[in-house]
């Protein structure tokens, strides 16, 4: 039974505190990343039961390659080793699967995959999945505007576009292009930062900051979002 209000179409999680986690269990980082996995899934699946049609995660940023080798390593192959894991459930259940962000610094193997499961799953629409890998809010708007000077360059005569750009165009040069900004950005593990994520894309969303930890951040907890989102008066600068 879907009880729920108002349900957001999109949902964005910045899924945190997978190190502390682990520490309070006296295990290795890697050990909470892998338990985040099951957080992956379990809200994957909420999504779906409750009608969410976008659900996208903030899995490794831009600055995560600045961790230590052997956690950036470990997070890869828990990225592959899922992927491989997950495109049947994929395609069960009728979920696109998506990756968006600096793709060139990802191996070719892991590209390799991404490609294959994002084409075999094209064509489902129950829950687009987004997962947002070496990416950063900033790098997405500099590659925006890098994309637009050079369809400029090589297009002259478009030039006069150029100052009459408006917002909506100029959104379609960010690789979330075709994706409706996030209506609620969950942040777990008690942080209050956006932390270089959707910086364009979240100018209206509703922030929910919950003290969970990632890994703990099951299907109850995504409901209880929910519910939060379902309260809230979104205005959009506008009186009601
Ligand atoms: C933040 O916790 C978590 C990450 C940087 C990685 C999240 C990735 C996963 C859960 C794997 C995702 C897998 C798929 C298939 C999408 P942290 O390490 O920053 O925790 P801390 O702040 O407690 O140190």
């Amino acid at each position: 039974m879907n009880e729920l209000e108002n349900v957001p179409v999109h949902v964005s999680i910045i899924m945190d505190g997978n190190g502390r986690w682990a520490r309070e269990r006296g295990l290795e980082r890697a050990a909470g990343h892998i338990e985040g996995v099951e957080s992956v899934r379990a809200c994957t699946e909420a999504a779906v039961e409750y009608g969410v049609r976008y659900l996208s995660l903030y899995a490794f940023s831009e600055e995560n390659w600045g961790r230590p080798q052997e956690e950036v390593n470990a997070l890869m192959a828990l990225m592959f080793k899922s992927m491989m894991a997950e495109l049947s459930n994929f395609l069960e259940n009728g979920i696109r699967f998506v990756v968006l962000g600096h793709r060139e610094r990802l191996g070719d193997e892991l590209n390799a995959l991404i490609d294959d499961c994002m084409e075999k799953t094209a064509g489902n629409t129950t829950l687009t999945l987004v997962i947002f890998l070496s990416y950063s809010g900033k790098w997405d708007i500099l590659q925006a505007a890098k994309k637009y000077a050079r369809e400029i360059l090589e297009h002259p005569e478009k030039a006069d576009g150029l100052l009459s750009i408006d917002e909506e165009a100029f959104g379609r040069y960010l690789v979330t292009d075709g994706i409706p900004d996030p209506d609620m950005i969950i942040r777990t593990s008690g942080e209050m930062r956006l932390s270089n994520y959707l910086l364009w894309q979240s100018a209206y969303s509703e922030f929910l900051f919950s003290d969970v930890l990632w890994p703990d951040f099951r299907k109850e907890e995504f409901r209880s979002a929910l519910l939060a989102y379902s309260k809230r008066d979104r205005r959009y600068g506008k009186v009601k």
